[in-house]
């Protein structure tokens, strides 16, 4: 039985697992989260009160994290701006939350010496052409395009020579795209499916050819948890679970799940500097930690995710139409 400190607890990926880890494990979990717009306290509802805590604060507060460093056996870091049209309007809490918030998470690690486990994503590595028959793999160069991918490249890099000069506890892992419940409405695939709730067509950004490797969250969870049991410390895994799709691809899956026309979409404003593929190879956590994901089938995992969506209303009603607004801006 561990005691783990999750940050970021409160979003899409850090509340599932939490959800995963109380579930599959003895282990009790603090969450530290700041609440900005992409927190919502719903997605922890339930949870058994003798072994999850929730505390709202920043993890740029030293004195708050150095103090929780201290009460845990290990940290799983979530905790982000995370979202890329946000980083193109508005960069500087990127800048803060992902690059200065980790730096502080570092330091703390590295005065109480518990093991930390840095979660990223494989937008760091820039993109690929749609006919390159690569994917990213550990040696890919760093090469980010945005404001979100480059401070998640910085803050990547920041763990790995605090590993190198200070010998810190940490391993990294870049996981593709995910989906599943529980993702804010801004984010491409619950966008589509609130949008058709309310009879407003999707919205596909350029041609809508750009590829997304998808992943459900629950898969990442595993491996997350995987990497935390047996990774070996430095080292940084790729997560994946061969899901290459183009967007159009995704948004006929989701029109078809909700019984719509396969053309009933909309071509609006690409976004700028918009990466055109990403593709993973997973195969070092396969073969140095015997993972594996659970979910084969995207178009079942998407039914489900439409049902979430259908059936779970007053979770993503409240972010609804501030988000669309947002949109309207600029044109998507
Ligand atoms: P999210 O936006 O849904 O959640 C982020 C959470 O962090 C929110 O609860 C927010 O309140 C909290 N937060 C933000 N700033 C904070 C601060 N300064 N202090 C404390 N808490 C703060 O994000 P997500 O999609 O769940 O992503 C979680 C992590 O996974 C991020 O590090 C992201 O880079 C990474 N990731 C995401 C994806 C994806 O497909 N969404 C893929 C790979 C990696
Ligand atoms: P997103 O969910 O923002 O994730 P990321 O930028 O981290 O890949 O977008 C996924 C893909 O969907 C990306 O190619 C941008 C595209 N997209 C649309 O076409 N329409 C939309 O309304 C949104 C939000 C995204």
């Amino acid at each position: 039985m561990r005691r783990l400190l999750v940050t970021g607890g409160a979003g899409f990926i850090g509340s599932n697992f939490v959800h995963f880890v109380l579930e599959n494990t003895d282990d009790t979990i603090t969450v530290l989260d700041k609440m900005t717009y992409a927190g919502n306290r719903a997605s922890l509802a339930g949870l058994p009160a003798d072994r999850f805590r929730f505390i709202e604060g920043d993890i740029c507060n030293a004195e708050l994290v150095g103090q929780l460093f201290s009460e845990h056996d290990a940290v799983v870091h979530y905790a982000a701006e995370s979202h890329n049209d946000n980083s193109l309007t508005g960069p500087a809490p990127f800048v803060e939350t992902n690059i200065i918030g980790t730096f502080t998470l570092l330091e703390a690690a590295r005065k109480s010496g518990i093991r930390y486990h840095h979660v990223s994503t494989d937008e760091v590595y820039g993109d690929l052409e749609l006919d390159d028959p690569a994917r990213f793999t550990e040696n890919t160069p760093y090469n980010p395009s945005s404001p979100y991918s480059s401070t998640k490249a910085g803050s990547d890099l920041l763990v790995r020579a605090w590993v190198r000069s200070f010998g810190v506890q940490a391993t990294i892992s870049n996981c593709s795209n995910n989906y599943g419940p529980r993702q804010h409405v801004e984010k491409f695939i619950p966008r589509q499916i609130t949008n058709l709730i309310d009879g407003i067509h999707p919205r596909l950004y350029g041609d809508g050819l750009n590829v997304r490797d998808w992943i459900h969250a629950d898969d990442h969870s595993s491996a997350v948890l995987r990497i935390l049991d047996g990774g070996r410390i430095g080292e940084t895994y790729l997560i994946g679970a061969d899901g290459e799709k183009t967007n159009r691809e995704v948004i006929e899956l989701i029109l078809e799940a909700m019984g719509e026309s396969p053309d009933a979409y909309d071509l609006v404003n690409d976004r700028p500097g918009h990466d055109r593929r990403y593709a993973i190879d997973w195969s070092k956590l396969r073969d140095e930690l015997g993972w594996s994901p659970r979910y084969s089938d995207f178009s079942s995992g998407i039914a489900d995710t439409v049902r979430w969506y259908k059936e779970n209303e007053e979770w993503w009603r409240p972010q609804k139409a501030a988000t669309e607004r947002k949109y309207a801006e600029t044109g998507q």
